[in-house]
């Protein structure tokens, strides 16, 4: 989400001259936007380009828990959306293990944090079951296989009444050129048309609510988030 602004301030700095002493060589095919592997710099600039604003209009609009409910929270990161669910008993997962470290740094007593990857043969059964399983800015990381995975894992653990959200960056034919060009600098690989992920989800459900958002973050920018039950 935020990898752009890092990509120009670290291309800025490597083009600034300098008077003092000769520039080391460095290494010009580092991707600088792998800084945001680093859990301070990607809570730094998830905060900077959306805030907190924008984290708690997710979470009142689109997740919409309830004290006591059980929420599984995949792709999880370093732990970003856990303040914005209180009184839930949560789970979070993700496959790096420095962002879950540094999710448990803050972890209250009925938090888990666990370090596992979405595969093409993903199960969350032993994890329990869930009223809400959330995916915030993952699915545009997972191919089709693992996006299929997902959802099939994802529904395999709902409760009676539960629903799966996700949140993620598209591309639709309205968006402005400049949200279009942020948006294809992205980590993620599999940023789809609405379309593309509509399809995904609707596969494993048969309600897929869509809500398409271009006012999210500071920076132009759009969203698709899908409410599947
Ligand atoms: C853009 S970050 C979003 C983090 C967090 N949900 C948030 O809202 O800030 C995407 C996250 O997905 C995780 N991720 C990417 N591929 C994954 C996979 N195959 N399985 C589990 N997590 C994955 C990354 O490690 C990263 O934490």
């Amino acid at each position: 989400m935020a990898d752009w602004i890092l990509v120009h301030l670290v291309a800025c700095d490597q083009l600034r001259p300098s008077s003092r002493k000769p520039r080391e060589v460095t290494n010009m095919n580092v991707d600088p936007r792998n800084l945001l592997a680093v859990p301070k710099l990607y809570q730094l600039f998830a905060n900077l380009v959306a805030g907190p604003a924008a984290r708690r209009r997710v979470a009142d609009e689109f997740l919409k828990v309830k004290p006591g409910d059980r929420v599984l929270d995949v792709g999880c990161g370093p732990g970003v959306m856990r303040p914005l669910l209180p009184d839930v008993i949560y789970c979070g997962v993700d496959v790096s293990s420095k962002y879950i470290s540094a999710a448990r740094a803050h972890q209250g007593d009925r938090d888990r944090f666990i370090v596992r990857a979405v595969t093409a043969q993903t199960s969350f059964d032993d994890l329990g079951k869930f009223d809400l399983v959330m995916a915030n800015a993952l699915v545009h990381h997972l191919d089709d296989a693992e996006t299929s995975s997902l959802f099939q894992a994802a529904k395999a653990v709902l409760n009676s009444g539960g629903r799966v959200v996700t949140l993620d960056n598209v591309f639709i034919p309205e968006q402005s050129t400049i949200a279009r060009w942020i948006i294809k600098l992205d980590r993620g690989k599999y940023v789809r048309t609405k379309a593309e992920y509509v399809a995904l989800a609707s596969q494993q459900f048969q309600n897929v609510h869509v809500t398409v958002l271009q006012d999210l973050l500071r920076i132009p920018y759009t969203h698709i988030i899908m409410e599947c039950w």
